[in-house]
């Protein structure tokens, strides 16, 4: 395979290639809105990677190419990099490579050529997985030693500084720190993480990802509006982020908030108490157990935290009513892609059953694959 990548990039650049590294997408199984209210996540990553074949160059130039793109080379002076001033993809690995610089690592130019199987706009993490590679490729050209959850910070650090997205940490982390047959339990606020073995097979069943196929316009605005919110609603309260809210405390805390606040702090509590109990129910071999809780994390991000959309309610109660034992929208919403959890057996039924449903409704036919845990960010 490194052949393959070698002799088309060998085309792209001139050169042979020193080696490639692999970034994968992600699906949260549930903790989701909670990464920037300092909380719990629980992700797996995909078998879906973003592949770079890179070589440094001394000359200060940065030249990219993407397998997916229009066929041109960005060519890019790093000593030029500043936030904002590279559009499109491009803008996530001149972003990582700039925020690379910004903490002081000694890292100059390099050629990179991207392929990727990632679905983008679909809420699995396809800049993640962009930003992950081009970090762990740098750090490994430039000898820096990075750890993962180092790559996965300085991947978010571009994303939220050069490409001014105003992410949290779990899609990153995921990408970068996720490892096979495991789902990353992680506290966004220490890092602390933990991989909690997930063997779907052995529980017969299988996670099905629905990818919609629509991402609405209002995504980008409302992400910031309602990290915004949570941010307001824990300084209200006298609390450094929504996470130090006890839940024995919410009603009271309720009470304090104007109305339009209230729900998003419900959403926050009740999410993170949903991550610890998917988390005990994993370690107790109970997978299915897993089903109820990804309705229910559904049924609060639509009704409190509301950022799920018609397709993605639909594919989730399709997916119910045909017989998963549970299904949600999974990343920031407003489109994107869900997750049924099904027994095996019943798979073909579901996929026909949401299939059905989305030609009834009108929408465009889903996109859809099964996803086991697989491992993360990695030179190849
Ligand atoms: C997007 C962001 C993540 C996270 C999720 C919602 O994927 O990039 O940081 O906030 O939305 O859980």
């Amino acid at each position: 395979m490194f052949e393959e990548a070698a002799t088309e990039f060998e085309a792209v650049h001139g050169t042979r290639p020193t080696g490639t590294w692999a970034a994968p997408g992600r699906v949260n199984l549930i903790g989701e809105h909670t990464d920037y209210n300092d909380g719990f996540v629980l992700p797996i990553a995909l078998p879906h990677t973003t592949r770079v074949t890179a070589r440094r160059r001394d000359d200060g130039r940065l030249r990219l190419f993407s397998a997916q793109g229009d066929g041109q080379v960005t060519e890019l002076a790093v000593a030029d990099l500043a936030p904002g001033s590279v559009a499109g993809w491009a803008g996530y690995p001149a972003g990582v490579l700039w925020a690379l610089r910004e903490a002081g690592h000694r890292v100059g130019g390099a050629d990179l050529s991207f392929d990727s199987d990632v679905p983008t706009g679909a809420g699995l993490s396809s800049s993640a997985a962009l930003e992950c590679a081009t970090a762990a490729a740098l750090s490994d050209l430039y000898g820096l030693g990075l750890t993962a959850a180092e790559l996965a910070l300085l991947a978010q650090h571009a994303e939220n500084a050069f490409v001014g997205v105003p992410c949290g940490a779990m899609d990153q982390m995921a990408s970068a720190c996720c490892t096979r047959g495991a789902a990353l339990h992680l506290d966004t606020r220490t890092l602390q993480l933990r991989h909690v073995p997930l063997d779907l097979d052995a529980a017969g069943l299988c996670l099905l990802v629905i990818d919609t196929r629509v991402k609405h316009d209002l995504g980008d605005g409302a992400y910031a509006a309602l990290r915004a919110g949570c941010e307001r609603a824990a300084a209200l309260l006298g609390l450094p982020a929504l996470r130090d809210l006890a839940p024995p405390d919410l009603p009271a805390a309720l009470g304090r908030l104007p109305a339009e606040l209230g729900p998003l702090v419900r959403h926050v509590v009740g999410e993170n108490l949903r991550v610890a109990e998917a988390v005990e129910r994993l370690e107790e071999g109970d997978v299915a157990a897993l089903g109820p809780i990804l309705t229910a994390g559904h049924a609060s991000l639509r009704d409190d935290f509301r950022v799920s959309c018609a397709e993605t309610d639909l594919a989730v109660e399709s997916a119910v009513r045909a017989g998963a034992l549970g299904a949600r929208m999974t990343g920031g919403g407003f489109g994107g892609s869900v997750i049924a959890l099904v027994g095996t057996a019943a798979l073909p039924q579901v996929e026909d059953g949401v299939r059905a449903a989305f030609r009834q409704a009108g929408f465009a036919a889903p996109v859809t694959f099964t996803a086991v845990p697989s491992p993360g960010t990695r030179r190849l």
